[in-house]
């Protein structure tokens, strides 16, 4: 089986549940509140290791608490944290604002740096899978490069380089469909749509309870990259991933906790 290579933000998410979003001027009071691991790279990579998947997360953590709290997460679901990078500044953190309906608002508290990163493209194998979970023009030459290497490329959009594979991610994020790579796209509870060689396929979300939709699109991601790196088709991949979004929207957490290892089909085989 194949690595997988994860490049993105590693972030220490503050979950507020509140009853509606304050207006301007308002006041709310949150019903709830936690303290989580999260970042949409992190996200993934959690995912695929706990799946089985041999997973080497690529980003940054500043020398905080956060991201100590970060790496102890990573580390402890199996993910390879030699490519965290400890950068000069703080560890990415947001604040989740979540409605009752489970969909989030999120702010960004810190500066970002994850343009700072040095991507380890010599590290990686013939076959290997590259996820970009967030998009920086900055990594253009090193996506290039890891794709001429042999390795299999995906982005979120607009990860628009010759050699990206697929694209993944949420409707919002797509300004055009790319027609060269094949674009999977998110819709919420709507599902997701599959823009490939000229065909456009539909896929319903699985009905679920809705409390907290926070990762969703990371845990699809992870359902489709996890069926790519044993070969399967496209389809299965979309499937794997719209069951372990709907494994993730049902619970109060940001990353797939032990969802994924739970789905049919999946052994766990660490290295
Ligand atoms: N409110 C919801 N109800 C049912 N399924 C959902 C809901 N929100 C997300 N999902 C599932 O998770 C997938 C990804 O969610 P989406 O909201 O598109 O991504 P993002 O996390 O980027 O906002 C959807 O395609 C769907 O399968
Ligand atoms: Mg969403």
């Amino acid at each position: 089986m194949p690595d997988f290579w994860i490049i993105g933000p590693i972030a220490w998410d503050f979950a507020l549940y509140v009853d509606r979003l304050p207006a301007s001027g308002h006041f709310v009071q949150a019903t709830e509140s936690a303290e989580r691991p999260g970042g949409t790279g992190a996200n993934v990579a959690t995912a695929l290791s706990q799946a089985g998947g041999r997973v080497h997360m690529v980003g940054y953590v500043g020398s905080d608490t956060a991201g100590q709290s970060m790496m102890k997460a990573l580390t402890a679901a199996g993910v390879d944290v030699d490519h965290v990078q400890v950068l000069h500044g703080r560890t990415s953190s947001v604040v989740l604002l979540i409605e009752p309906n489970g969909e989030r608002t999120i702010v960004g508290i810190h500066p970002d740096l994850l343009h700072n990163i040095t991507i380890p493209v010599a590290a990686v194998a013939p076959g290997d899978i590259i996820y970009f979970a967030a998009w920086r023009d900055v990594f253009a030459p090193a996506a290039q490069a890891m794709a001429a290497a042999g390795a299999l490329v995906t982005s979120v959009p607009p990860g628009t380089i010759p050699a990206m594979r697929y694209l993944i991610g949420s409707r919002n994020d797509f300004t055009v469909i790319p027609e060269k790579t094949t674009a999977i796209v998110t819709e919420g509870a709507n599902g997701v749509t599959v823009y490939s060689a000229g065909r456009t396929d539909h896929f319903p979300a699985i009905p679920t309870d809705v409390v907290d939709a926070t990762g969703a699109g990371d845990a699809f991601a992870a359902g489709v990259l996890w069926e790519i790196s044993r070969g399967r088709p496209l389809v299965e991949g979309v499937q794997l991933g719209l069951a372990w979004a709907a494994t993730t929207v049902r619970v109060k957490s940001s990353m797939p906790t032990e969802a994924p290892a739970n789905q049919p089909g999946i052994k766990k085989q660490k290295p």
